[in-house]
């Protein structure tokens, strides 16, 4: 952090990311950074494997502490990377498959049928088709889907291994909607009639039920897992047998150091819709707020970036949560010998990444705002809310004379699409001094959803290079970086 040429944006009154060393060690390298885009263009995505194994034991402990059958599934739509399915797999954690090429390329670098699960929203023939033949389990997701895998099931000459997909839980009296699943409501009747031996449905072996919520909220998780148990044991009575509750992903982050800069950021953007102080965003950017009657309404519609109950903690308050007779979950699950499992996808590859891009660059737009123009596209790091609200820094080739000259000015990051709402950062950012050509700008732990899942190759662009990074020494050099593809 002392290192002269490598500075955070908004020193003071910023969002400051929380960091890795091994992030700090690599804006620290200058001419290792350049050398790596003369080689690879620019921007260029950073992963690092360790952090994601990191990641892996602190869910493990978790389950340890509470003695139960877990297992967990990466949600490799999270990240496009082949590294952290690899990862993933040394780790001997599973890996949650969405798409004909996820599951391909899984079992293509050592995924089997006790290692991975298939749970596209939309199911091919090939799709189930490759999952029946190497016995990964299928999470289904309604009626159709249980006629086409039973047939072929049935053409392949054996069973196909299923858990049911399941939604419309009760929580606080209201039933949560989800366009997937079957409706708990509906289920263990769908169930009774339709699959065994003598019925319909009679090439499955049934094994599990699964869930995944929206939102955050670890009560909501703990309150259908309670309903997904019951539902387990009315089964049982009828001849079912079920090894696993898999409660999806939603696991919250804590992207943030300090939750003061949270809360004060939340009232400096409703002052400045207000028009008590100088715009905080690109063209006044609501995120979500408006101003009505001089009045600021709605809601924040990003990410909750700061959160105290996050990764083991957030696992933690579901497993401890209680029933009405004062039952937690954790013994809940010991006493039916069901195994929980989780599906992270986020929080797996959490400070797991970064991604950088070349400054080519400045200008004054006629508001008089700096523009700083990168050699990247919006679509190589977006966010699926209203913007990643994380302090980028910037990796000076020279700081130090200029710092003391008080050159210190506001920006924002532009990208190279021809629409004007390619701004990389909505926020405005506070730099020492104003960015040379070929400076880079470095955004930090943009490995879950940013770098990878909205990314297009509109102008013709090429998609960034995924580098992955394995520390050696002390130093670091070009070597200890290599492609994604080619690791
Ligand atoms: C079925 C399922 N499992 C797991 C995940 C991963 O969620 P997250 O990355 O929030 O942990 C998702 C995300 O959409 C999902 O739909």
């Amino acid at each position: 952090m002392n290192n002269k040429n490598y500075t955070k944006g908004n020193q003071q009154e910023g969002l400051t990311p929380i960091t890795s060393n091994w992030m700090h060690k690599i804006m620290k390298e200058q001419e290792v950074v350049q050398e790596l885009f003369t080689t690879y263009g620019s921007p260029l995505n950073i992963l690092h494997p360790d952090s994601f194994a990191k990641n892996c034991n602190t869910f493990k402990e978790v389950f340890q502490q509470y003695q139960v059958k877990s297992q967990l599934f990466y949600a490799r739509k999270a990240n496009k990377a082949k590294a952290f399915v690899k990862r993933a797999f040394l780790e001997n954690i599973g890996v949650d498959t969405a798409s004909e090429r996820e599951l391909e390329q899984s079992l293509e670098l050592g995924g089997d049928g006790d290692h991975l699960v298939l749970t596209s929203a939309i199911k091919t023939e090939k799709q189930i088709r490759i999952s029946i033949q190497h016995q990964v389990p299928i999470i289904i997701d309604n009626h159709d889907e249980c006629l086409l895998i039973n047939k072929l099931a049935q053409e392949l000459n054996c069973k196909a291994r299923v858990g049911f997909r399941l939604s419309g839980f009760y929580v606080d009296e209201e039933k949560l909607y989800s366009r997937f699943g079957f409706d708990i409501e509906e289920i263990e009747e769908y169930l009774i009639t339709n699959v065994g031996e003598d019925k319909k449905l009679n090439k499955f072996n049934v094994e599990g039920i699964h869930f995944h919520l929206d939102g955050y909220s670890t009560k909501q998780r703990s309150e259908a897992l309670l309903q997904c148990i019951q539902l387990i044991k009315k089964l049982n009575a009828q001849g079912f047998t079920f090894r696993f509750i898999d409660i999806g992903g939603g696991i919250l982050i804590n992207y943030l150091e300090s939750k003061t800069e949270w809360l004060d950021f939340d009232a400096k953007l409703k002052k400045s819709l207000k028009g008590e102080i100088s715009p905080v965003t690109f063209n006044n950017n609501g995120l979500g707020y408006w101003l009505e009657d001089g009045i600021v309404k709605g809601e924040r519609k990003t990410y909750p970036y700061y959160n105290e109950i996050n990764t083991d903690k957030f696992l933690n308050e579901i497993l401890a949560y209680t029933d009405n007779s004062g039952s937690s979950i954790a013994s809940l699950l010991r006493d039916q010998n069901l195994e929980i499992r989780i599906e992270p996808g986020r929080s797996l590859v959490n400070q797991s990444g970064i991604t950088m891009a070349k400054v080519v660059h400045r200008k004054k737009d006629a508001k008089g705002q700096w523009l700083v123009g990168l050699e990247m596209n919006m679509s190589q790091m977006m966010s699926s809310s209203a913007d990643f609200m994380l302090d980028p820094y910037v990796m000076y080739a020279d700081l130090e004379d200029k710092e003391a000259e008080n050159e210190a000015v506001e920006v924002y990051f532009t990208g190279a699409y021809c629409l004007e709402r390619d701004v990389l950062l909505k926020r405005k950012v506070k730099l020492p001094k104003l960015p040379e050509i070929n400076d880079v700008v470095v955004f930090v732990n943009t490995a879950g959803y940013m770098m990878h899942f909205f990314e297009t190759q509109a102008h013709l662009f090429q998609l960034a290079t995924n580098l992955v990074y394995t520390e050696k020494s002390d130093s670091i050099g070009v070597t200890d970086f290599k492609k994604d593809s080619e690791d």
